[in-house]
């Protein structure tokens, strides 16, 4: 593994980096106060490829690779929290099943309106009783002729509100479990029977829609189907090994954002006569999150590098994942904790990163299933 950047990589992250500080920074605390979605930011950000990093141009995207995506992930997500995660589902939720297992009429139609910037893409998986355990899911697809008839509701699903395309896991047939599941592409713009259920109210990420999928007897063409019927499982974790370096990224973003707002208030803020950044108690703070931020970043860089050579990055991403959102929420908390009464206030973001954090412990899988998930490959139980 080489760290150092090709100019190309070095290029896109410099660009990306400049935009986020210059147009995505500026409108972070509006975004999160009005629960706007940053429709332009999306549009400009889609403009330079970023809704498909390592889509290939031919689809839309900049054809790049996954550790450009990291880079990018990061300065979007220092920058603000929601625009990191609309990014991140574009790219990887619902970019990464169709680049991989799409036909290329498929990724025609479907991907590259996405990867290209002009829509927002999303992932219908979780199911009120169907979180952790995926396979539980309910939502039904039956073949009938030349289309799949979805019944079902989904829920806490991200750009759910806004997206005008979903990749959608159903079931033909419950009682073959894991088996029985297929991921559909349904054009929720132009799809009879479907509509946008209940829109959550959330701790942080507020700018960042998440909403019910509700489909009744929404008629999905066959040709709509990813791969062949009982792969629609194992495409669904994949996509999650894929999309748990893009959350893991978002992470690091917020927490890197949570030590640059807490070193530079620490080098401004006097008591007893002196900036607080020259008391041991907040040298540590600041030196610990440091430090853990970048062992994520480094995790993070290890899982992508083995995704863009097609080893295997399972254990890797879950590690990754898990380990930057860990990381990431203690640096918001100390960040807050730093700012003292001042970070418990809405004036400074201390407080919208403690928020924001929170959720990659979360989504796109609980820390504790990242822990499933690494313990079973350390045991080879899988
Ligand atoms: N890739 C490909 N195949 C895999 C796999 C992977 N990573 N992991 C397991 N498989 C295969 C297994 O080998 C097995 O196949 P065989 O029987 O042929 O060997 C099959 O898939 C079923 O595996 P398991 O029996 O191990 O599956 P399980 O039901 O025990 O589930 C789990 C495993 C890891 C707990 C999985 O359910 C999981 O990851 N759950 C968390 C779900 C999740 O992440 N949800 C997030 C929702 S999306 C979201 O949050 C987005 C957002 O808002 C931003």
């Amino acid at each position: 593994m080489n760290f150092a950047l090709t100019d190309e990589q070095q290029m896109v992250k410099d660009m990306v980096t400049k935009f986020a500080e210059a147009e995505i920074k500026p409108i972070a605390a509006e975004l999160d106060h009005t629960h706007r979605h940053p429709e332009e930011i999306c549009r400009k950000l889609g403009a330079m490829g970023i809704m498909g990093v390592s889509t290939p141009v031919e689809y839309g995207g900049a054809g790049m690779d996954t550790v450009t995506y990291v880079h990018c992930m990061i300065a979007i997500s220092k920058a603000c929290a929601s625009t990191g995660v609309i990014v991140s589902v574009n790219n990887s939720l619902y970019g990464y099943p169709l680049n991989t297992y799409g036909t290329h009429e498929q990724k025609l139609q479907f991907l590259a309106p996405v990867a290209g910037g002009k829509a927002e893409g999303c992932y219908g998986l979780t199911e009120a009783s169907a979180g952790s355990d995926a396979a539980a899911l309910k939502c039904r697809a039956e073949l009938k002729g030349d289309k799949y008839i979805v019944n079902g509701t989904k829920t806490f699903i991200t750009n759910g509100n806004v997206a005008s395309y979903c990749v959608l896991a159903a079931t033909t047939d419950p009682s073959k479990g894991y088996k029985g599941v297929i991921n559909l592409v349904v054009d929720l713009k132009n799809t009879k029977g479907f509509s946008v259920g209940k829109i959550e109210e959330k701790m942080g990420i507020l700018a960042s829609g998440t909403s019910e999928l509700v489909f009744e007897d929404a008629e999905v063409p066959v040709a709509n189907l990813l791969g062949k019927e009982g792969q629609g499982f194992k495409q669904m974790l994949s996509s999650l090994d894929a999309g748990r370096i893009g959350i893991g990224s978002q992470a690091c973003g917020i927490g890197k954002a949570a030590l640059e707002d807490a070193l530079n208030y620490a080098k401004e803020r006097v008591q007893f006569g002196k900036p607080i950044a020259t008391f041991q108690a907040i040298q540590f703070k600041l030196a610990d999150m440091a430090t853990e931020l970048d062992a994520a970043e480094l995790l993070l860089l290890r899982a992508a590098w083995l995704e863009d050579n097609h080893l295997d990055f399972e254990k890797e991403s879950a590690m990754a994942k898990m380990y930057a959102s860990d990381v990431a929420m203690q640096a918001a908390i100390e960040g807050v904790q730093i700012f003292g009464g001042y970070g418990y206030c809405k004036e400074y973001p201390a407080e919208r990163h403690m928020r924001d954090a929170k959720i990659c412990q979360i989504y796109e899988g609980t820390n504790e299933i990242q822990r499933v998930v690494i313990a079973r490959k350390l045991l080879e139980m899988r």
